[in-house]
């Protein structure tokens, strides 16, 4: 898989007071090893200083077509070295300016100028997203090629809520990254089950796990990364999904195999990352349940396996189980695989792996059993979507 240690892209931030949230993003970009350039117009120095950029990124910000590198020719000299032009957040005034080619500032004039790609990051009032001027400007820059990250909807600075409000900084960072990778599985489904379930007793109880979803939604960002088409059908979790998947929220493990059922078909590659229920509640009460002296028996019943439901349909898709266990990880791995009739299962201890940022994982497939090194769950998740790959024979 490509690295993206050396590439290298130009942060533009336009005046809207989404602004303070690019300094998030400028701090998550270089994270990922991307050599971060910022560039300002008067009008974003408004919302945040230079210098805040110039102190995250190490280099100094650029501000003026007039100066800094003392020939004038900044446009063009940095659109040249720069990988990608991304522009967060990206005001409806200059959505206006790239649609129509107008070029009276330096970050206008580098877009103008560039011969690389430009991701843009609406963020604006709703009323002003929703005029019929900007969807113009947006429907052209789509036409032109430019890629267009958002928005978001919900509550905006100015008390209004609707579109308008920029992705956050860390679906933006997402975003980027993925460009740089080669789109192996462009054409491909994936769908992957995440996070835990949530099979509820009474109106306020109910038996759930530690699992974060941090697991599942890396490898959602890394099949996006490669160009899949994501299916994430997830448990309760707090995090954001990747922008660009589709996401099916669930409760309990019942509502996760009919989301399943309904989305499978033309599924290539499925992979249940789900930390799900084995059992549910064989009776619950939509009162919460009063509190008595005597002994409370709560029967349980057996919930349906998921996986094991998709390997055995028919024309399966490639499935890809994962075991989480806290003692004789391998053999109870291989078991797994096994009873699965999986061609890959991914194995790691879920004291160390449930909840946490990173995780260390043990691949066993046909050929026999691969170690992932202790690492962040987006490199895990990486290194596993090249397995698969190299599984499937794709080049
Ligand atoms: O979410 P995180 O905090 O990041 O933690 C990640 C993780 C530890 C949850 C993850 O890496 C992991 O190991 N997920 C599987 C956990 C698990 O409960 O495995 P299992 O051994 O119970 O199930 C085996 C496989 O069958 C899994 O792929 C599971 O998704 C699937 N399964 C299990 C039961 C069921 N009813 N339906 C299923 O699909």
């Amino acid at each position: 898989m490509e690295q993206i240690k050396t590439k290298s892209i130009v942060l533009g931030i336009t005046g809207g007071i989404a602004a303070y949230k690019a300094a998030e993003l400028a701090r998550m970009l270089i994270k990922q090893d991307i050599v971060v350039q910022v560039a300002m117009t008067d009008a974003a120095c408004h919302f945040i200083t230079p210098l805040t950029l110039q102190a995250l990124t190490g280099k100094p910000v650029l501000t003026s077509s007039w100066g800094e590198s003392g020939n004038g020719m900044d446009h063009i000299n940095l659109s040249r070295s720069a990988n990608m032009i991304v522009i967060a957040p990206a005001t409806a005034d200059f959505i206006a300016k790239l649609a129509h080619g107008l070029a009276d500032d330096l970050l206008s004039n580098m877009c103008l100028a560039r011969n690389c790609s430009l991701l843009i990051a609406p963020a604006m009032n709703r009323q002003m997203w929703e005029s019929a001027a900007t969807q113009r400007n947006i429907k052209q820059l789509m036409a032109d090629g430019v890629i267009v990250l958002g928005p978001d909807s919900g509550v905006q600075a100015c008390g209004e809520e609707g579109l308008g409000r920029m992705l956050e900084p860390a679906q933006l960072a997402q975003a980027v990254v993925a460009q740089f990778q080669p789109k192996l599985l462009t054409g491909t489904r994936v769908m992957l089950t995440a996070g835990p379930t949530y099979e509820a007793i009474d109106a306020v109880r109910g038996i759930t796990n530690r699992s974060s979803g941090k697991m599942g939604y890396a490898i959602a960002q890394a099949a996006l990364e490669l160009g899949a088409q994501v299916t994430l059908v997830s448990g309760p979790t707090v995090l954001l999904a990747p922008h660009g998947v589709e996401l099916v929220q669930v409760n309990s493990a019942q509502e996760m195999f009919e989301a399943v059922k309904t989305h499978v078909a033309g599924t290539d590659i499925f992979i249940g990352v789900a930390a799900v229920a084995d059992y549910r509640a064989a009776e619950t009460s939509t009162q919460k349940i009063k509190k008595s002296t005597s002994n409370l028996t709560l029967v349980l019943v057996p919930n349906p396996d998921i996986l094991a439901y998709v390997a055995a349909l028919p024309k399966p898709p490639f499935c890809v189980g994962f075991a989480a266990e806290t003692e004789n990880l391998k053999t109870y791995a291989t078991q797994k695989r096994t009873a699965k009739k999986l061609p890959l299962l991914a194995a790691n201890l879920a004291q160390q792996a449930i909840g946490a940022d990173d995780n260390e994982l043990i691949l066993f497939d046909d050929a026999g059993e691969h170690l992932l090194p202790r690492a962040d769950k987006l490199t895990q998740a990486r290194a596993l979507m090249n397995h698969i790959i190299k599984l499937k024979g794709i080049t």
